[in-house]
């Protein structure tokens, strides 16, 4: 990421229904891509744009209650909300994303909120991470974003925190943010310990410095990822078991 003498790269993903065309008036650091309702975007690909050298990413789509797939724009604060938890995780701050959600007859045109947006980028600077450690945190953050537990948790948010479950509970929306940050976490250190021994088989102790956690903490995540087939043990030097990475399906 370099942001020095030029305006940061900014990429928007914008619902269809939000601005019309003749209105845009797109600043030149900023690349506009349609998509048919901000809900439909892959938060893995929110996430791939940053790994891609993009310095924000802009989601737009339209204000309650006017999206066209009904809650499609909930999904996306669900998204957001989200990603931003694992941008902060792999050390990128979470202001590089944002979420507008705009009515059908927007007073501001979309250059002033695409400008306000380039400028805050511009604000926070380049990104203090290296570029391996920022492949490394990002790559991890985005197979963290794409499994099976996270996404259906942001699947069932709504369900668990406004309606009462079988037993007549409703999950209070700050337990629900303390589940989805513990959930978010782990995926994030099993990703990254699963990128870690992607490149070469790695020992307990050695994931734990580079990790900043104790040796027991990851043994724990390592336990869990040998039983859901994401790690395996490579060989034993001496007393020390050094585990691999297994393809992940
Ligand atoms: Fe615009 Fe869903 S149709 S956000």
């Amino acid at each position: 990421m370099s942001q020095d003498s030029h305006p940061p790269r900014i990429v928007c993903f914008m619902c269809n229904w939000a601005f019309c065309e003749e209105e845009m008036r797109i600043p030149y650091n900023v690349d506009v891509i349609r998509v048919m309702c901000i809900g439909r975007m892959d938060p893995a690909l929110v996430l791939e744009t940053f790994i891609k050298g993009f310095e924000g990413v802009m989601l737009v789509g339209c204000k309650p209650p006017d999206c066209h797939f009904v809650d499609g724009n909930l999904h996306a604060e669900r998204a957001v909300k989200m990603l931003k938890k694992l941008l902060a995780l792999a050390g990128l701050e979470p202001e590089r994303l944002k979420l507008l959600l705009v009515a059908p007859l927007e007073e501001r045109a979309f250059s002033h909120y695409a400008k306000e947006f380039s400028e805050e980028i511009w604000r926070l600077g380049n990104s203090p991470l290296k570029k391996d450690e920022f492949i490394a945190n990002l790559t991890a953050a985005k197979e963290a974003a794409s499994a099976f537990r996270l996404r259906v948790l942001l699947g069932r948010e709504e369900e668990l925190t406004e309606f009462m479950n079988a037993y007549g509970e409703k999950i209070p929306e700050e337990e629900f943010d303390a589940l989805l940050d513990d959930v978010v976490k782990a995926e994030y250190i099993r990703y990254k310990i699963h990128y870690l021994t992607r490149i070469k088989p790695r020992s307990v102790k050695e994931l734990a410095q580079i990790l900043g956690l104790k040796p027991f903490a990851v043994l724990r995540h390592i336990t869990n990822m040998r039983r859901k087939g994401m790690i395996a043990l490579d060989r034993v030097e001496g007393y020390t078991p050094l585990y691999k990475a297994l393809e992940v399906r």
